[in-house]
């Protein structure tokens, strides 16, 4: 394979994963996902991340090619989540002398996870400095973004950040590894799916490494999924800038859990009406058919939610629930919010809504909005009124 210099002395050496169907067992991967792990090659030599257990058959041929006869001197952990570090047990096998560095929190989990002596770990902490040769190494310790022990290495000299997950992205890198070799942008539905997935619990966590890495000039951002920054590192920053600070634009969601039908004509006829009062963004789906994955990031996207199912067994539907789940994990926040639902005997669906609503801090503009039976003309009223003023909440 091609080398891929991103600075004098520093090389991508990530693969791309288009087999695996779930991340975490959990996150569909239609474009697939990358994993990255960068190499420099200095005086002293440095592994920064390195990859999922098998992904890259090639792996040590690119990094021994590289290092040209060279030690690998050091394996920098920023994050130990296996995606980034089953490949650990390897390097050591390989590199037996190499000095494996991380954070205090990851040396703990380090030898929870790995064998790896405990001469050979260093335990780095904020602004101490790796000198490399040319290249010289600092940390940000980043925690909770989403490990405890996850950190940022900066190279002070090419002013490139290798900040693992924060600023990654699903999708995999298809030729084009720089934002600047593709149309970035189409890579940004994906970007948001990953932060509203993966991230977005720890927003408050998130918000505190902007504050940490504010006064860093950072030329260029390397994450470990996803394209490498270069040329508009900004854009990626003001989009998870964005999304740490629940900000979303002017739309709709609405998502509906319905067996008969009825639910579903109840999410039809608010959507009309959101249309007629001038809503302009509204998105529509059965979360049974649709994964929570993708109802969630497009959560995370609008302001608006209106959420609706059927009764089933005196609870909401279970793939309802199951969507609940994954709202209470991501906690989106500043949605304006409404629910409804239809019954049958008493309203169990609606009720269990309106409870996980109230649970969550969610703010409904109004009482959930219910029809018994079937979903015919005459029962609507309430519901129009309900869309109405969504609408006018909206403006
Ligand atoms: Fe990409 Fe948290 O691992």
């Amino acid at each position: 394979m091609k080398q891929i210099k991103i600075d004098e002395n520093v090389f991508y050496v990530g693969t791309n994963d288009r087999k695996k169907s779930l991340f975490e067992n959990n996150w569909p991967l239609p474009f697939g996902v990358s994993y990255n792990s960068y190499l420099v090659a200095d005086k002293h030599t440095a592994l920064i991340d390195t990859l999922e257990y098998g992904s890259k058959s090639d792996y040590f041929d690119t990094i021994n090619a590289l290092l040209d006869g060279r030690p690998l001197d050091y394996l920098i952990i920023n994050h130990l989540e296996p995606d980034h570090s089953s490949m650990i047990g390897e390097v050591m096998n390989r590199y037996p002398q190499v000095k494996v560095v991380g954070s205090r929190q990851c040396q703990r989990l380090l030898t929870s996870y790995y064998s790896v002596p405990e001469e050979q770990v260093v335990e780095i902490k904020d602004e101490d400095i790796l000198d490399l040769g040319t290249h010289k190494l600092s940390f940000v310790m980043i925690p909770w973004v989403h490990w405890p022990e996850t950190m940022v290495t900066y190279d002070t000299t090419a002013k490139i950040a290798f900040t693992c997950d924060a600023f990654g992205s699903f999708g995999t890198l298809d030729g084009a590894i720089f934002d600047d070799e593709t149309d970035s942008s189409k890579y940004e539905d994906e970007m948001r799916r990953y932060y509203s997935n993966i991230v977005g619990k720890y927003s408050v966590n998130v918000q505190k490494a902007f504050e940490k890495l504010k006064d860093v000039e950072i030329g260029t951002i390397c994450p470990s999924h996803g394209l490498i920054w270069r040329s508009n590192p900004q854009k990626v920053l003001s989009l998870y800038n964005k999304w740490c600070n629940w900000q979303s634009e002017d739309g709709v969601v609405i998502v509906y859990a319905s067996m008969y039908g009825n639910t579903e004509k109840m999410a039809d006829y608010v959507a009309r009406v959101l249309a007629e009062e001038g809503v302009r963004q509204i998105r529509i789906f059965d979360v049974s058919k649709t994964h929570p994955s993708f109802i969630l990031s497009e959560i995370w996207k609008y302001k608006g939610l209106i959420l609706g199912t059927c009764a089933y067994n005196g609870e909401m539907h279970p793939q309802m629930g199951l969507l609940c789940s994954e709202l209470h994990i991501s906690a989106p926040k500043n949605k304006i919010v409404a629910l409804f639902g239809s019954s049958t005997w008493n309203g169990a669906g609606g009720k269990a809504l309106t409870a996980f609503a109230q649970q969550e801090g969610f703010e409904t503009i109004a009482e959930c909005v219910q029809i018994s039976g079937k979903a015919e003309d005459g029962k609507f009223a309430q519901l129009e009124e309900m869309a109405k003023l969504f609408a006018s909440k909206m403006k």
